[in-house]
């Protein structure tokens, strides 16, 4: 399905990363990628001890899981979605190597509005709170897009997805409001993005909402034990497994599938529940 072509992966933070499980996917089905993970880039200044040493851990596990789950030969690149500078980087990189690509998968998601699985009311929220949220988990898939676009990076009929959940649209067995407002605007960004980009070079832009998992880095930090089981009684098949969520992206993601804004739910049918 993938021959000859490449796909970027980002989000990738270990084994267990909903990127991941795409990623397998996509080489399974004869497709290279290329890997981004969270580290230090050259343009990150005045670092405190603990945040180059979160950067310096996370992007050393991106790194051996990479290497270890996709092949020693998957190339890796340190991707900072805050740092326009750090997009930039990437994209160059890829240009000097003459690397364009098939497509994307935005696997990114931040609030540090939500700590110890404790959600911060939303009228307590701040505005930088709230924007740091937008900025890395919604409007980054806008500043990689034209990057990559800028450099001239994407193929004709490349295929863009995103991932999301249902707290997007309505509240759910979990309060995440913050993240959820960012959610809203990474899927009606979806939506624009996949107009403007459809209509100039035949790229589409989809997004898939997934059921609650507690395999991830994101997901432990987040979801209560409580959340994912009343999400696995209410959904007629219970909650969907990371392979599903594979299965589905690849699909959106094939070069001859003529699929655009679509937000996909593989989620076990939780979404039609009253
Ligand atoms: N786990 C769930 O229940 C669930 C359900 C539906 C959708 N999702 C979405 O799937 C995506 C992947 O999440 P996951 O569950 O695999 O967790 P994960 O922790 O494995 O992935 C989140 C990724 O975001 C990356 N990231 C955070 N800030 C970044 C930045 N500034 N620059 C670059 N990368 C940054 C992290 O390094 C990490 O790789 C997220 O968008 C998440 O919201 C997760």
């Amino acid at each position: 399905m993938f021959e000859g072509k490449t796909y970027i992966i980002t989000g990738i933070a270990d084994k267990h990363s909903l990127a991941m499980y795409v990623a397998k996917e996509i080489i399974r089905n004869r497709g290279n990628v290329i890997c981004t993970g969270l580290g230090v880039s050259a343009h990150h200044q005045n670092l405190s001890e603990n945040a180059l040493n979160f950067l310096n851990k996370s992007y050393e596990l991106f790194e051996s899981s990479v290497k270890e789950e996709l092949g020693e030969d998957i190339e890796t690149y340190v991707l900072d979605v805050t740092l326009d500078e750090s997009i930039n980087d990437f994209s160059e990189a890829l240009k000097t190597k003459h690397q364009t690509v098939d497509g994307l998968l935005h696997a990114i998601a931040m609030d540090k509005t939500i700590r110890n699985k404790e959600v911060k009311p939303l009228l307590e929220v701040t505005f930088n709170e709230f924007c740091d949220t937008m900025h890395v988990s919604a409007f980054s898939l806008v500043t990689l897009v034209s990057s990559l676009k800028h450099h001239d990076l994407l193929n004709n009929g490349s295929s863009i997805c995103s991932l999301s959940y249902i707290a997007a649209q309505k509240v759910t067995f979990h309060p995440y409001r913050n993240i959820s407002i960012a959610k809203a605007a990474l899927e009606r960004i979806t939506i624009e993005l996949a107009d403007e980009l459809g209509r100039k070079n035949g790229i589409r832009v989809n997004c898939v909402r997934f059921s609650p998992y507690l395999g991830s880095k994101a997901g432990t930090a987040t979801l209560n034990t409580s959340d994912v089981e009343h999400a696995e009684h209410k959904s007629p098949l219970g909650n969907a497994l990371p392979q599903d969520l594979a299965y589905e992206v690849t699909h959106l993601l094939r070069p001859d599938a003529r699929i655009t804004g679509e937000i996909r739910h593989v989620d076990g049918g939780y979404n039609i529940v009253g």
